[in-house]
């Protein structure tokens, strides 16, 4: 018999493939040995204790663990594993098109010809900046940060990083200051009125973290009185709900949390997934990517 695992997300199609073959997909988490979660599924005791007592791992379809409550899964010796480096440059690559969107103004420019408005090339005309020479701040030195620090100074940025528990100063004073830390209780909110007024007027912020990095009303009343110049965020306070008020404003770039979306890095997460499952499920063994 296979062992019974719940999937609370469509998956693509060759991980779905490698999941049907080791085991019984089931339509609901109860009587489920391994659940395979996403971000915006939260694995508290709620859900552990509706799956019953079989359950012996999660395994989260990501990189970030702030969905699932770790206690909570220590008391029942449920193994937890996450998704790690094989979305770190999907995922800097997404961060640094957020950025060069918002600089170049990409999206703005896009927007303006839907409208189908009239427009003529002018030395004037929509003028942005480069990246060049420019401070690109680091909050979180984990691999994403390192790797979009690698990106960025291959486009000739220099980069500066903050280490844990280390003062912003230094990273609020950049050019750039983009977001690479998970989710805690330390770094809720780690942007937020004051830390915004530590910023320079024309700077921006970039977050392909989680949302709640970021106190969006904050940002909101930042971004309309020019405390900051623009904001590229992949990721909200409360998804799929977007602060109406980054809607209305020119000087945001905005995606879907997309930033790990390519076909490889998803593909490559699922299949870590199913490995981590087989692992725990097939052959009593701790997978490398526990946590
Ligand atoms: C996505 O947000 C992830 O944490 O992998």
């Amino acid at each position: 018999m296979k062992p019974p695992v719940y999937v609370a997300a469509p998956v693509p199609a060759r991980v779905l493939q490698e999941l049907e073959r080791d085991f019984d997909l089931l339509d609901a988490p109860e009587g489920a040995a391994g659940l395979v979660a996403i971000p915006s599924v939260t694995v508290d005791s709620g859900l552990l204790d509706r799956a019953g007592a079989g359950v012996r791992i999660v395994a989260n379809y990501a990189v970030g663990l702030d969905n699932v409550d770790l206690d909570a899964a220590r008391e029942r010796d449920i193994v937890v594993t996450n998704t790690p480096d094989v979305l770190t440059r999907a995922t800097a690559e997404h961060t640094l098109a957020l950025l060069l969107a918002l600089v170049r103004r990409v999206a703005e420019g896009d927007r303006l010809l839907r409208r189908r408005e009239p427009w003529r090339l002018q030395p004037t005309f929509m003028l942005g900046h480069g990246l060049e020479g420019r401070m690109l701040g680091i909050v979180g030195p984990g691999r994403i940060g390192r790797e979009v620090a690698r990106v960025a100074e291959a486009l000739g940025m220099h980069t500066l990083t903050t280490r844990r528990g280390e003062p912003l100063d230094e990273v609020l004073g950049a050019d750039v200051v983009s977001l690479h830390c998970p989710l805690t209780d330390e770094t809720r909110h780690l942007i937020r009125e004051d830390t915004l007024a530590r910023m320079r007027p024309d700077a921006v912020l970039v977050n392909t973290s989680r949302g709640a990095v970021v106190d969006e009303a904050a940002l909101v009343q930042a971004l309309r009185d020019g405390t900051i110049a623009g904001a590229a965020l992949d990721v909200f306070e409360d998804e799929p709900h977007v602060h109406p008020g980054l809607l209305e404003l020119e000087n945001v770039v905005l995606t879907p949390h997309i930033a790990s979306a390519t076909h490889e890095a998803r593909e490559a997460m699922g299949l870590l997934c199913v490995e981590a499952l087989r692992a725990v499920l097939l052959e009593g063994k701790r997978p490398p990517n526990a946590v």
